[in-house]
C-alpha cells in the first residue's frame, strides 16, 4: 500500500474529467490536481513551450510527493515520452490506454478530434497505424473549443457551434460512427456533443487513463484502499472555474483550492 497522493495536471480544467474517472475507479485515492489555467491553451503553442510550461506543473508535484502523475491532457501526452528520465515518480499519459481500448474493441474506422497540436503531431494516427493496418482514421482539429470551455462558456451557442461544425466536418468525411473525444476538455460539454449528434458513439479517454492507473498502481503493490479520497487543486488561473465544473462533473468535495504562481 502507497497512501502518497495522485498527481494530475493539465492545461486548465480539462483533466477533471480525468479526476471524475479516478474518483469513480479508485475513490480511496487522494488527488492533487494541477492546472495551468493562466497559459491554457497548450494546444495552440509550440512543443518546446508545451514541454517547458508542462515541466513546471511536474517539478511542483515533485515537491508534494506524489507517487504517480497523471497526465490528464492529450495534448501534452504528445511528447510525454520527453519527460520520461527527468522525474523522481512514473507518469501515466492518456493516449496509450485509449489506443489500447480503441484497438481492442475491434474498430475500423474512427474520428478523432482534438487540438492543433494533437492532431498536427499525428499521435493518435501513427500509434495506431503501428498497431492495425486496417485501420481508417480521420482527425478533425480546433484552436478554440478549448479555450471556450476553459472559459467556463460551456452552455454558450458560441461552443456549441463550435463543435457542431466539426461533428458536421466528421460525418462529411464518411460513414463514421467513434470519435474520440481527444482533448480532456471536450467531455465537459458531452451534452453538447449528444446535442450535435445523438447517433455517435464518443468515445471519453479520461475512463481508460483512469484504468491503466489503477493497473499500475495494484500491478506495483500501491493502490490505496484505506484514503478518503481528498481533492486538492492548484491553479495558476483562478479558482472560481473550477467550482464551476465541481458542480457540472458533479466531483467529490475538494478540500483545498489554491491559486499558485509557477
Ligand atoms: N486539455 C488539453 C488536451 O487534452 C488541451 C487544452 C489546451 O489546448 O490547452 O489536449
Amino acid at each position: 500500500m502507497d497512501k502518497r497522493p495522485i498527481g494530475v495536471i493539465d492545461s486548465g480544467i480539462g483533466g477533471l474529467t480525468v479526476v471524475d474517472s479516478i474518483q469513480k475507479i479508485l475513490p480511496n485515492e487522494d488527488i492533487i490536481y494541477f492546472g495551468d489555467n493562466i497559459n491554457v491553451p497548450y494546444g495552440n503553442r509550440d512543443e518546446k513551450e508545451i514541454y517547458d510550461l508542462t515541466m513546471k506543473m511536474l517539478k511542483f508535484l515533485e515537491k508534494k510527493d506524489v507517487k504517480l502523475v497523471a497526465i490528464a491532457c492529450n495534448t501534452i501526452s504528445a511528447i510525454s515520452k520527453e519527460f520520461e528520465g527527468n522525474l523522481s515518480y512514473p507518469i501515466i499519459d492518456i493516449v496509450e490506454p485509449t489506443i489500447e481500448h480503441i484497438i481492442k474493441s475491434g474498430i475500423g474506422k474512427i474520428a478523432i478530434f482534438g487540438t492543433e497540436f494533437t492532431i498536427n503531431k499525428k499521435v493518435y494516427e501513427k500509434k495506431l497505424k503501428e498497431r492495425s493496418e486496417n485501420i481508417d482514421i480521420v482527425s478533425v482539429k480546433s484552436r478554440e473549443l478549448a479555450k471556450l470551455i476553459d472559459e467556463g462558456k460551456f452552455d454558450s451557442d458560441e461552443t456549441f457551434e463550435c463543435l457542431k461544425e466539426r461533428i458536421d466536418a466528421i460525418k462529411e468525411l464518411g460513414d463514421i460512427y467513434n470519435v474520440v473525444l481527444a482533448c480532456t476538455h471536450y467531455p465537459i460539454v458531452e451534452d453538447l456533443f449528444y446535442k450535435a449528434d445523438s447517433n455517435l458513439n464518443y468515445i471519453n479517454p479520461a475512463i481508460h487513463e483512469a484504468v491503466a492507473i489503477k493497473h499500475y498502481l495494484k500491478d506495483n503493490d500501491m493502490l490505496n484502499t484505506e484514503g478518503k479520497g481528498n481533492i486538492s487543486i492548484y491553479t495558476t488561473g483562478d479558482v472560481e472555474i473550477y467550482k464551476k465544473v465541481f458542480k457540472k462533473l458533479n466531483l467529490k468535495k475538494t478540500k483545498k483550492m489554491k491559486k499558485v504562481e509557477l
